[in-house]
């Protein structure tokens, strides 16, 4: 994977109350404070990410969001600001998860927009794409992702994305314990930096990290690790529990 630090990413969706996510994040900072050469991030909910963010400061661990709205304030009941969540100790945020998509009327155009509000306020974002059961069957797989890639891309120039984190999620892997095998994921990284290169050119499809999410277990890390074009993983499940995420981390 050339010279592109991993990250191992943890969404804990809406699991945890703050106590119980401060407990987590408390086991996880000692677990992890030996390990070098990878980045590490959780994502608890909201309300959590104040008090974790005491708990994480200087260790290993960073601190994302699990989402944001592109403005920067206003009336827009049950959602948060890039700067809300910067001011909570946030270095990242999730955007696009397939349960946004799914559940929450999340479209690559809403995508593409909080993308923007990330990156202008230094926030690193994680951009989830990835196809349904449905699709992967009738072979369109590449076709959404292409969709998915451009459209959330869109207007972005190269210099703006060099912070950029893409996660492949195929949904049909996600808490399903079905994971991809290594080879469609391969398939599907490989492809996804394609487009990025074909977009943005060379140097940023030579840095940018692709994550693969779906499943993703202390058992079946390693092996998805060794393929050239996936950069780290973006674990629910296995990442609610500070040992099993913790050997994730260690996946070498
Ligand atoms: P999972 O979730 O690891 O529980 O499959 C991954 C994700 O949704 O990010």
């Amino acid at each position: 994977m050339d010279n592109r630090t991993p990250l191992i990413a943890g969404n804990w969706k809406m699991h945890k109350t703050s106590p119980e996510a401060v407990e987590t994040a408390k086991a996880l900072v000692k677990l992890v404070a030996d390990t070098t050469d990878v980045d590490i991030m959780i994502a608890p909910v909201f309300t959590a990410l104040d008090p974790v963010s005491t708990v994480v400061k200087n260790s290993r661990v960073g601190l994302g969001g699990q989402n944001l709205h592109w403005e920067k304030e206003g009336a827009f009941t049950g959602e948060i600001s890039a700067a809300m969540l910067v001011s909570a100790g946030c270095q990242y945020v999730i955007i696009g998860h397939s349960e946004r998509r799914q559940f929450f009327g999340e479209t690559d155009e809403t995508v593409n927009k909080r993308i923007k509000a990330a990156i202008e306020a230094k926030l690193i974002p994680v951009f989830c794409v990835g196809e349904t059961e449905a699709e992967r069957d009738a072979d369109q797989t590449l076709s959404v992702l292409d969709k998915q890639v451009k459209k959330g891309l869109e207007g972005h120039s190269e210099g703006n994305l060099s912070s950029l984190v893409i996660a492949y999620e195929p949904v049909w892997a996600i808490g399903t314990g079905k994971t991809a095998t290594k080879e469609q994921a391969q398939e599907a990284h490989q492809y996804i930096r394609s487009l990025v290169e074909t977009d943005f050119g060379d140097a940023l499809s030579n840095t940018v990290r692709i994550l693969y999410g779906g499943s993703v277990k202390p058992d079946n890390v390693t092996e998805l690790m060794q393929m050239p074009d996936i950069d780290g993983a973006l674990v629910g499940g296995a990442s609610l529990d500070a040992e099993s995420f913790s050997r994730i981390v260690k996946f070498k």
